[in-house]
């Protein structure tokens, strides 16, 4: 492709993304398309001669979009968002121009040095204290494997990455029965074995009984276990539940173990002065990541990691073979050494031109509306006589289910409610998800959407109302 053929299909993309996003409410929000659809409409074999822009691009729009699930339709419930704007767009687009690839400062000094700005802004924005240094990470559960293996490495005084686990005593990890998968992935990944991750039991707010933790860990120093590290989560996956610092901080504290926050989600909300309590007792956090690829409108993939000691980080992962040597004038930040990816993207850019073009203020704004539709829904569930709410609604995360007059038996509420879901989701007109709280199935809508508005919450609320008609079950 020539220059002036890159122009052209550059504007002509630029002009259906714009008519994408303009129009995205007249798709259907979760794809249609059945398994093997899309696989059986590509070819089996790769073309031998290129092909035209045109026919690509022309494919793409027949082929690729009825199976794409529109993650920035306002009416996605879903999981937790991935949001994205037109801002961060933008930003992407110059992203894949540049083709820059950030492993070392020497790669590319602006990606570095903006990224280190950019995580000192996100620092100051959230409210953590100046002793924590942020690295971007592409997920929260590369950036929770990161601090276990921190944690792991510091409490061996490095010597487990030389001479492996063989020696050692079982370190044991600590999380609540709510935290989420990524936690079990990661003791799995860095060889401390799922056997060895205890799920402490929730309150009823679905947040982690402190004393549990407490009995636990005494429980495992007596069978002469290590106890290494406990994950606390503010926002749970299931219910966004807080975990609280404060009293998780005083055990660690206690038996000297790695304080994780994994606020995946729910960190972006601690932009709000008035959300702050949040992070109450962050002195005794070692490590803490959130997403603003979930609820802070920059493209996936972009997770904000802080840790309080950056070394042990560095030592954790550093390697320097022959050929990625440098000879810099000054200590520089070589990124490539606070994770486990040697090649990085230039991901900082994106956050760069988010957090410049909506401001502190237009974070604020948009993540308080989120909140407020979100509790304006919660009223008119508790105030309805049909549905309940299933879990306290911190913040925009609503756990509700349909209870008809009349039938309470648990499993039968759990098929209308697993019914009904279907029906939503086959509808087109919206996408929500469910899980699963003290065994019951709920349906879970989160309310976080770039774009997302009253009307989308109302229309939503309304059309859930009218399909309970359509539920054969009951
Ligand atoms: C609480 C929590 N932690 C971690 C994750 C994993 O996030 P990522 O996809 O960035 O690894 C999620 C994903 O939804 C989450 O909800």
């Amino acid at each position: 492709m020539n220059s002036e053929e890159f122009r052209k299909y550059a504007h002509e993309l630029v002009d259906w993304m714009a008519d994408y996003l303009d129009e995205i409410e007249s798709y259907p929000v979760k794809s249609q398309s059945k398994p093997g659809e899309i696989l059986h409409n590509l070819p089996v074999h790769p073309p031998r001669d290129g092909e035209p822009f045109e026919k690509i691009f022309r494919d793409f729009q027949e082929v690729i979009l009825p199976g794409i699930t529109h993650w920035q339709h306002p009416k996605f419930f879903a999981y937790f968002p991935a949001n994205s704007s037109r801002i961060s767009v933008l930003a992407e687009m110059l992203t894949a121009t540049l083709g820059a690839q950030c492993m070392s400062w020497i790669t590319s000094p602006a990606a570095t040095e903006l990224e280190e700005r950019v995580m000192q802004w996100l620092r100051e924005m959230i409210g953590l204290p100046e002793s924590f240094t942020g690295v971007i990470q592409d997920t929260a559960s590369t950036a929770t494997i990161c601090a276990l293996l921190t944690a792991r490495e510091k409490h061996s005084d490095f010597q487990i990455n030389k001479k492996g686990l063989y020696t050692h005593r079982k370190h044991i990890v600590y999380c609540s029965t709510e935290s989420h998968s990524s936690i079990e992935k990661a003791v799995k990944v860095i060889g401390l074995g799922s056997a060895n991750l205890r799920k402490i039991p929730v309150d009823d707010t679905y947040a982690i009984a402190p004393g549990r933790l407490h009995n636990q860990i005494d429980d495992d120093i007596d069978k002469g276990y290590i106890p290494l590290a406990v994950v606390a989560a503010l926002g749970t996956t299931g219910s966004t539940a807080i975990d609280s610092i404060k009293k998780l901080g005083d055990i660690t504290e206690k038996y000297s173990l790695w304080l994780h926050v994994d606020a995946a989600y729910a960190g972006t909300a601690v932009v709000l002065p008035e959300y702050r309590w949040m992070i109450d007792g962050i002195k005794h956090v070692d490590s803490f990541v959130f997403n603003p690829h979930k609820w802070m409108f920059t493209n996936f993939d972009c997770s904000a990691y802080f840790v309080q000691d950056p070394d042990a980080l560095v030592r954790t992962f550093e390697i320097l073979p022959e050929y990625l040597k440098t000879n810099d004038e000054k200590p520089v930040k070589n990124y490539r050494d606070w994770g486990l990816q040697l090649g990085r993207r230039f991901r900082a850019l994106k956050l760069w031109f988010v957090i410049r073009n909506y401001g502190i203020a237009g974070l604020q704004n948009k993540i308080r509306h989120h909140i407020s539709m979100a509790q304006e829904l919660a009223r008119t569930i508790d105030n309805s006589t049909e549905f309940e709410l299933m879990a306290p609604v911190p913040l925009n995360t609503v756990c509700f289910r349909y209870h008809p007059d009349g039938i309470d038996d648990p499993e039968k509420l759990d098929e209308i409610n697993e019914e009904l879901l279907e029906h939503l989701n086959a509808s087109g007109k919206m996408f929500a998800t469910h899980t699963r709280l003290s065994g019951i199935y709920v349906i879970r809508l989160v309310i976080g959407q770039t774009e997302v508005e009253e009307r989308h919450v109302n229309e939503t609320w309304e059309f859930i109302c009218e399909t309970i008609e359509l539920i054969e079950s009951v």
